[in-house]
């Protein structure tokens, strides 16, 4: 060995070393800290750390097995927790967004941010945003997706901002990109707003609303470039193909074509279309090492009759979750839900491994996580509609701290485990 590679060798050797513990540092300090301001949550997967082993031997925990290939995350049921529950303040969360910022908005019973999802074969790790953003060095995740997903979005952000110092942390909001960003981790966690994944007419962020639903063929590649470069990618779509009486109508060609070849589908035609291009492009162009997930569709609770109320009541004034067990609203479309499953099957077959975040069943049985008038509305109200608070409530977003906080931890669990 000549004289230069020995001195490198040497100065690696001791450069190796020095970044080591300067990392050890600064994981422990991050976890000193970390620990300091959350409260201790049951664990019972196998876990590297002493002090985990140390909170693990304090907290009661029925299910004795451990995360394991078979288990079922997405079975189980709601533990009510409040001394674990929530995992953030939603009056402090600095990101917070006012239509889903409940407590801020005036409501006053907030056990629904206390319950906990509780798989049935094992449990759910931890949620620790300092390993979450260790795990995201030099890494973007984008949210890719429509209001549910930027509900998902938010409270993930609410989940580990409080985490970090305000100088090492920031958000833009640049049309349809949202951009938080963890300085110190060289780390984004963003979302796009892209309702019907393909281009159309509903790509504003902000005017969306239109009487009818274009759609551009083979568009994909406009938003695919917002996101492609991704470590990690969580997408939904679900909601915006789901009008009755609206048929999606599919634009072959530009929105700047004079003449424009339009052809009609049937909305969830128009929804399998989406998932093909979608697909298609993500086997053709994605980065492989990339995690790809997909977010089941979000169900909401507008019938009371469903679950036993009065057939003019909905998620308004409901303060407890439905108990009974493999409880589904019929407004969730299931086929549509297989659609992607089916998706997912034939991205694996072909070598693109996606999981999907089954989060339907689970939140099939939360009627009371509901904003319902508890929002900020950007159209003011009417005294008829103020009279009557059942007519104006919103039973399809989650109030944060919420559901969407168990979202993220399952979310969670494919991404640290
Ligand atoms: C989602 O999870 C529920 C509860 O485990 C299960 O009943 C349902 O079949 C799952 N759906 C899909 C598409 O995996
Ligand atoms: C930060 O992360 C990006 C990828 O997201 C990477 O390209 C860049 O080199 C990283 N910067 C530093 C200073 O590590
Ligand atoms: C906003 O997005 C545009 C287009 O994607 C980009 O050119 C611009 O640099 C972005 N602005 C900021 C402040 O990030
Ligand atoms: C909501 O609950 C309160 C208290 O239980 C009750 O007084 C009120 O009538 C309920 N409102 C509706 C619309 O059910
Ligand atoms: C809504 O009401 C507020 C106060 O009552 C008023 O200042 C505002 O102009 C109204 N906005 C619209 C869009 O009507």
């Amino acid at each position: 060995m000549n004289d230069m590679a020995k001195k490198s060798n040497n100065a690696a050797a001791l450069l190796v070393p020095f970044l080591f513990s300067l990392i050890l540092v600064l994981v422990i300090a991050i976890s000193l800290s970390y620990d300091k301001v959350n409260r201790i949550l049951p664990i019972s997967t196998v876990e590297h750390q002493e002090q985990e082993a140390m909170m693990r031997s304090s907290t009661v925990s029925d299910e004795s097995s451990t995360e394991s290939e078979g288990c079922d995350l997405f079975s189980g049921r709601w533990v009510f927790d409040d001394e674990r529950r929530p995992l953030y303040s939603g009056l402090q969360c600095e990101y917070m967004h006012d239509e889903v910022a409940c407590e801020k908005y005036g409501r006053r019973n907030l056990k629904h941010q206390q319950w906990r999802w509780q798989p049935n074969g094992c449990d759910i790790p931890r949620f620790d945003a300092g390993k979450f953003l260790t795990r995201l060095i030099g890494k973007r995740i984008v949210y890719v997706g429509d209001s549910l997903n930027r509900n998902q979005w938010v409270s993930m952000v609410c989940m580990v901002e409080s985490f970090i110092s305000s100088e090492s942390k920031s958000m833009i909001y640049n049309g349809s990109l949202m951009s938080f960003r963890a300085k110190d981790f060289n780390a984004s966690i963003d979302f796009y707003w892209s309702p019907l994944l393909l281009e159309s007419n509903c790509d504003d962020p902000v005017n969306h609303r239109k009487t009818n639903r274009i759609m551009r063929a083979n568009s994909i590649e406009t938003h695919a470039r917002q996101w492609a470069d991704a470590d990690i990618l969580v997408f939904n779509s679900y909601l915006w193909w789901k009008q009755p009486g609206m048929k999606m109508k599919v634009l072959h060609g530009s929105f700047e074509d004079e003449i424009k070849k339009v052809e009609e589908l049937e909305m969830v035609e128009g929804f399998e279309l989406a998932l093909k291009e979608w697909s298609g492009w993500l086997e053709l162009n994605q980065n492989p090492n990339a995690k790809l997930f997909f977010v089941s569709l979000s169900p909401t609770h507008v019938w009371g009759d469903e679950w036993g109320a009065a057939s003019n009541q909905n998620c308004y004034n409901e303060t407890e979750p439905i108990h009974r067990e493999g409880y589904a609203s019929r407004g969730s479309d299931h086929k549509m839900l297989h659609m992607v499953e089916n998706t997912i099957m034939k991205m694996r077959r072909k070598g693109l491994s996606v999981q999907l975040l089954n989060i339907t069943q689970l939140s099939e049985y939360r009627k009371d996580g509901h904003p319902s008038v508890y929002r900020r509305y950007w159209v003011n109200l009417t005294q008829e509609q103020l009279a009557n608070p059942t007519s104006y409530s919103d039973c399809t977003h989650w109030c944060l701290p919420g559901v969407p906080d168990a979202w993220n931890e399952l979310l969670y669990s494919y991404i640290v485990l």
